[in-house]
């Protein structure tokens, strides 16, 4: 529980931060919970378990333990097959366990990602599945979005050019607003390094990249 409370939910493209990944499940979570008010027909029970399931294998991908990282077994198996690994450990210690609903349990994480190329095992296959997917790509693009936003200087109408989403993102309508997010700011000081030196080398007209 410790290791979920603290986790992060990634090492720089979305919720970078101790306690990212809490954050992430529980926004993911609310979303769920919206959806399943508009589209009756799907399984709310089957959501929230995708929502606490489909990134848990990132508590043992990642590491907190200096700076956020992964681990030895991160790089090399990844949250995807952690997941389904966690998944196995606590269903083995339930009896008799319905195999149907593990396997729709398993596929919500192995499709997560959506496509083959971004990590998915299998493409979503059931509408809780393709939601899912849904909520996840958007709760991780905005707060990716949010956070470039946040870190651009004060009064900058763009962001520099994000590799990640191929685009540079428009800052000036949101700025009135300062909604920003303080969350992890401390934990970003490598991002916050790499944004300084683009946003110095943009103001002598080179137009550098951010992540
Ligand atoms: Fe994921
Ligand atoms: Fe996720």
């Amino acid at each position: 529980m410790q290791a979920l409370k603290v986790g992060s939910g990634g090492i720089r493209l979305h919720h970078a931060y101790r306690g990212g990944l809490l954050q992430h499940i529980l926004s993911v979570l609310g979303l769920t919970s919206r959806l399943t008010e508009h589209y009756s027909r799907l399984d709310p029970d089957l959501l929230v378990a995708g929502a606490i399931l489909h990134d848990i294998g990132k508590i043992e991908e990642l590491t907190a333990a200096r700076r956020i990282g992964y681990s030895t077994r991160g790089q090399l198996v990844g949250h995807v097959a952690l997941g389904l690994e966690i998944l196995e450990r606590h269903v083995a210690g339930l009896e008799a366990f319905p195999l149907a609903l593990k396997s729709v349990l398993q596929h919500l994480i192995v499709s997560h990602h959506g496509e083959m190329e971004k990590g998915a095992l299998r493409e979503p296959m059931l509408a809780e599945a393709v939601v899912l997917h849904a909520l996840d790509e958007l709760d991780a693009r905005l707060e990716q979005v949010w956070r470039l936003i946040d870190l651009a200087p004060a009064g900058e109408e763009w962001t520099a050019y994000v590799p990640s989403l191929r685009r540079q993102i428009y800052c000036a309508s949101t700025n009135a607003a300062a909604g920003h997010q303080e969350n992890g700011k401390e934990e970003m000081a490598w991002e916050m390094d790499q944004l300084k030196t683009c946003y110095q080398l943009r103001e002598q007209g080179l137009n550098f990249a951010v992540v």
